[in-house]
Order: structure tokens, then C-alpha cells, then sequence
């Protein structure tokens, strides 16, 4: 039998815009509880919360003040263990953002740590004499902070509010996999884990080589490749550790956040194999959007996964510009198509579904601080509120929002495209319903189609069923040529009007999408 998770659809929620129930405007687990019955409509099969935990917020909640309780601006254990409650009910999983790598500065072992230079915690962050290597932050700037209390610098991978936990140190990770026991001993399905990949450093603390491929624009970060201080070869068996710690309470997943290249990506599956866990692959939101580039990438990730292994495919985070943004409104259906008909696990970033494109603000008025220390890099505008209905604040707060919804919620939100059978929400509540009564696109194989300049053809395919999936990228018509002359059906097209029959081609309109039951038996399809 297959784990739960490796044809699982997963929806993430940022906590702070879903839906806040007590109208302080910033949204809430009890928001997220009165909106369950959307989700279990929409067809997800999991929810991963990002981070409700107690913390001062420098970055949302990614700086944890205390593991094992929530924010009391989320609510309280109890109201947790509710939501759990009433998403298992619904046959809805729960993850929770797991974030190991950096604590809260106000985080009582990080207090401890800087109170002394001889207090017992001292050794469960990073101290050094002298900012010893040229390690930056993500979020800008030198990596190492000075503490003049006890006269050394500390190493934060991203704000200095975020000190880097030493799990080198075993008591780091006996007390962090005790954090992952409570939750699971309350229920939760798993994990996200936050920046996995970062975890362990170079021992020696070795300067990071600069990176070839950086461009003026990018962030100041990736002028060094991350060699020495992330990725590792011991994280590999810290992973496995803590995949043990998950096993010993079931089925649960670990789901990494890790930006790597696909060769290294591949190696967090792990060596042993398919039983275990997946990373995340950023390749569609990373790759420029293009046919080519998109299933070069595609098959190249295919072959390269471990024997069973499922990929776990991303089109947007709270990280990242909207798709809908980058994309536009026309492409963004493509990509949904894309996403939710490749093989394995998707998820699916709030308000996507809905076709967000959240609100620019000026860099000055950045509320995220990565747009403060490096403008331009803001990512306020994926954390805008997911808009409801066409009421005040469409429906997210009865309070002043704590980021603004969109100019057009009016007409952009779940009410108004629930009853529009054309819809944004409607092409993706039909992907998913397809997802779970097609046999082929839940569970079938992988089979490349022909590479075409605008047009990303796949099958999917699973004993005598046969998918086709054909996407135009383009905003021109075009043609498809169905291998061997196959006759089919269209089963959905991203323009939700068509369920015509096809033989030997099948004809895309500009922006167009479709998935195809092939019924003879031919393997794959063949763009003219
Ligand atoms: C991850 C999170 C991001 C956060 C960072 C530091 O990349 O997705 O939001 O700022 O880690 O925790
Ligand atoms: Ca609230």
C-alpha cells in the first residue's frame, strides 16, 4: 500500500491572511476552522500551517519563541487541538511548519546562551570570536552578530532576530525531536520542515566559493554558492534520525523545504528509498516559464528520483511572487493544470486557486523584513488576506487588515468564482475532483511526450488507462498530433467549456490545457 502522501493534494495556509475569526485583523486558527468546510468543497487532502508559535513575529512566526504552544494571536493548544479535530473529521490532514534550523532570539535557550559565555546552553547556538568565514544572511549582510555582553558573534542564516541552532550539539537534537513527539503524540500528519538543507554547516567553517552564475538583481545572498554552509554530507543522516522519530508514530510525512539543484535534491529521498519522505522541487516556480525548459526539467527530475520515490511539485509559497503575478491570469490556469496532473505530491499555496496577485507595496512601507533590508525582495504582496467574498476586507477580517486585499476582491474571491463554473477556483475544485476519481492522473506513471516549442505534452498512464496532458504555453492556437493516431476525449480543458472528442490531434486554443482519455492503446503523444 502506498503512504497517504505520495498522491496527496496539499493546500498551504499562511495563518496570518486565511481568515481571522475575532477581527484584530490578522487571521487566526479559529479562522481556520470556520473555513474547513471550503477546503474539504475544494478537495485538498492536507493542510500545512505555517508557523503558530509563539513568537515576536520579526518574521512571522519563521522566529519561534517557544516549540510546543501556539501564538496567542493564533489562540491556544485547545483551539488547535479543535481544528485537528474537526480537519480529521473531514478527512482532512494537518502539518505543521516544523522550524529547526533557527530559533527566536527570545527563544529562553537563546537567552541562556548569550547570558554567559560557560552557561550550559552556550554550545546550542553558533559562537564564534571572530565572524570567521564570509557566510552572509538571506535577508542581507554578514551572517555573524555581534553579542557584546559576552564578546563573540553568533551565526543567523537570515535575520539576526533568527540565531542558528548547533545540531551538532546531541542535546540540540534530543530536545528538538521531543518538540516533533509532542505534536505527533497530538495528532498532527507530519511536518514541512523550514530550510532543511541548512541545518547542518561545514565543520570548519570553511569560506562559501563565489557563485559563477550570479547576476546584478539577484539576491546578495546567492553571490556565494551555499557549499559550506548548508547541504552538507551530515545532514543526510540527521534527516534519516528524524524520519525515524516520525516513524515511530505511523504513516506521517516530512515534507523539506530545500532549494537545491536537482542532483543534490534527489539525494534527501535518502537511501532508503521510496518508504520515506520528499523534498520539495521549485523547479516550476524557479525555471523560466517556457514548454521547453519546463519539460526538460520535468523528465530530467523523473529519471533522476530514486526507484518509487514521488516528486512533490510547488508553484507557489509564501516566498515567492504569486504564479498568478508572474505568469499572468491565462498561463496561471496552465500551470494549475500542470501542477495538480504531474505525479506525486502537490500543494497548492493559498489564494492561488483563486488566482491572486496580492498587493505591490513601496519597499519603505515593507512589513516583511527581508524588504526592508534588501528592497525590492519584499514578500508582502504572496501574504495579502485570501479574499472571501465581495463584503469589507472581502470577507477576511471585521478589523483594518494587517496587509490590504486586492482592489478587485469585489470580484476576485471564493463566493463570486464558486458559482462561476469558469473560474479560476473552478478549474482547480475540477483538477482535484478529476485527481481523485481518475486512477491514471492519482496514481498512474510518467510518460514524456515530444518536445514542441510551446507546447508541454505528458501521459499518464496506469494499466489500461491513458492520460494525455497537453499545455499550450503560448497565446497562439496549436496543434497537438496524438501518437499513432489515437482517438480520445477531452476530460477537462483549462477553459472548462469543451468535452469534445479527438481524433489523431488535438487542437489548443491560446492559453489552453487539456487532459485527454486516450482510448487506444498508444503510449505518448506526439506534438505536431
Ligand atoms: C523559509 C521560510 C521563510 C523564512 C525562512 C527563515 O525559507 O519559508 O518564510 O523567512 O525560511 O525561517
Ligand atoms: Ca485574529
Amino acid at each position: 500500500m502506498d503512504s497517504w502522501w505520495t498522491h496527496a493534494v496539499i493546500y498551504q495556509i499562511y495563518p496570518r491572511s486565511f481568515m481571522d475569526a475575532n477581527g484584530d485583523g490578522i487571521g487566526d486558527l479559529a479562522g481556520i476552522r470556520a473555513r474547513l468546510d471550503y477546503l474539504a468543497w475544494l478537495g485538498v487532502d492536507a493542510i500545512w500551517l505555517s508557523p503558530i508559535y509563539p513568537s515576536p513575529m520579526a518574521d512571522f512566526g519563521y522566529d519561534v519563541a517557544d516549540y510546543t504552544d501556539v501564538d496567542p494571536q493564533y489562540g491556544t493548544l485547545a483551539e488547535f487541538d479543535a481544528l485537528l479535530r474537526d480537519a480529521h473529521a473531514r478527512q482532512i490532514r494537518v502539518l505543521l511548519d516544523f522550524v529547526p534550523n533557527h530559533t527566536s532570539d527570545r527563544h529562553p535557550w537563546f537567552v541562556e546562551s548569550r547570558s554567559s559565555r560557560d552557561n550550559p546552553k552556550r554550545d546550542w547556538y553558533i559562537w564564534q570570536d571572530a565572524p570567521s568565514n564570509n557566510w552572509l544572511s538571506n535577508f542581507g549582510g554578514s551572517a555573524w552578530q555581534w553579542d557584546k555582553a559576552t564578546g563573540q558573534y553568533y551565526y543567523h542564516a537570515f535575520l539576526k532576530e533568527q540565531p542558528d541552532l548547533n545540531w551538532r550539539n546531541p542535546r540540540v537534537e534530543a530536545a528538538m525531536f521531543d518538540v516533533l513527539r509532542f505534536w505527533l503524540a497530538r495528532g498532527v500528519d507530519g511536518f514541512r520542515v523550514d530550510v532543511l538543507w541548512h541545518l547542518i554547516k561545514d565543520e570548519q567553517f570553511r569560506d562559501n566559493p563565489p557563485n559563477p552564475a550570479y547576476r546584478p538583481g539577484m539576491s546578495p545572498y546567492r553571490s556565494l554558492l551555499a557549499t559550506f554552509s548548508a547541504d552538507r554530507p551530515e545532514i543526510h543522516a540527521l534527516v534519516m534520525r528524524m524520519r525515524r522519530v516520525l516513524a515511530e508514530f505511523g504513516d506521517r510525512l516530512l515534507l523539506g523545504e530545500i532549494y537545491l539543484p536537482i542532483e543534490r535534491l534527489v539525494t534527501y529521498y535518502g537511501p532508503e528509498g521510496p518508504a520515506a519522505h520528499v523534498p520539495f522541487n521549485f523547479q516550476l516556480i524557479q525555471l523560466p516559464w517556457a514548454a521547453t525548459a519546463i519539460g526538460v526539467a520535468v523528465e530530467a527530475y523523473e529519471r533522476a528520483l530514486p526507484g518509487g520515490a514521488a516528486p512533490a511539485w510547488v508553484l507557489g509559497n509564501h516566498d515567492k511572487p504569486r504564479v498568478a503575478r508572474r505568469l499572468g491570469t491565462g498561463q496561471a490556469r496552465v500551470a494549475a493544470m500542470l501542477l495538480l496532473t504531474l505525479r506525486g505530491t502537490p500543494t497548492i499555496y493559498n489564494g492561488d486557486e483563486l488566482g491572486l496577485v496580492g498587493v505591490m507595496r513601496p519597499a519603505s512601507e515593507s512589513l516583511d523584513p527581508k524588504g526592508r533590508t534588501l528592497p525590492g525582495f519584499s514578500r508582502d504582496a504572496e501574504r495579502t488576506p485570501m479574499q472571501w467574498d465581495a463584503s469589507a476586507n472581502a470577507g477576511f477580517t471585521t478589523g483594518g487588515a494587517w496587509l490590504p486585499v486586492q482592489p478587485d476582491f469585489a470580484r476576485v474571491n471564493v463566493a463570486v468564482e464558486r458559482d462561476d463554473p469558469r473560474s479560476m477556483l473552478s478549474l482547480h475544485r475540477q483538477l482535484l475532483q478529476l485527481r481523485r476519481t481518475d486512477v491514471a492522473l492519482a496514481r498512474g506513471i510518467y510518460t514524456s511526450g515530444r518536445r514542441h516549442d510551446c507546447v508541454m505534452a505528458f501521459g499518464r498512464e496506469f494499466a489500461e488507462q491513458r492520460r494525455v496532458v497537453a499545455l499550450n504555453f503560448s497565446s497562439d492556437a496549436q496543434r497537438v498530433v496524438l501518437e499513432g493516431g489515437a482517438a480520445g476525449r477531452v476530460l477537462l480543458s483549462t477553459h472548462l467549456d469543451r468535452s469534445d472528442a479527438v481524433s489523431g490531434e488535438v487542437l489548443l486554443r491560446p492559453d489552453e490545457g487539456v487532459i485527454v482519455a486516450v482510448e487506444e492503446r498508444r503510449r505518448s503523444p506526439r506534438p505536431a
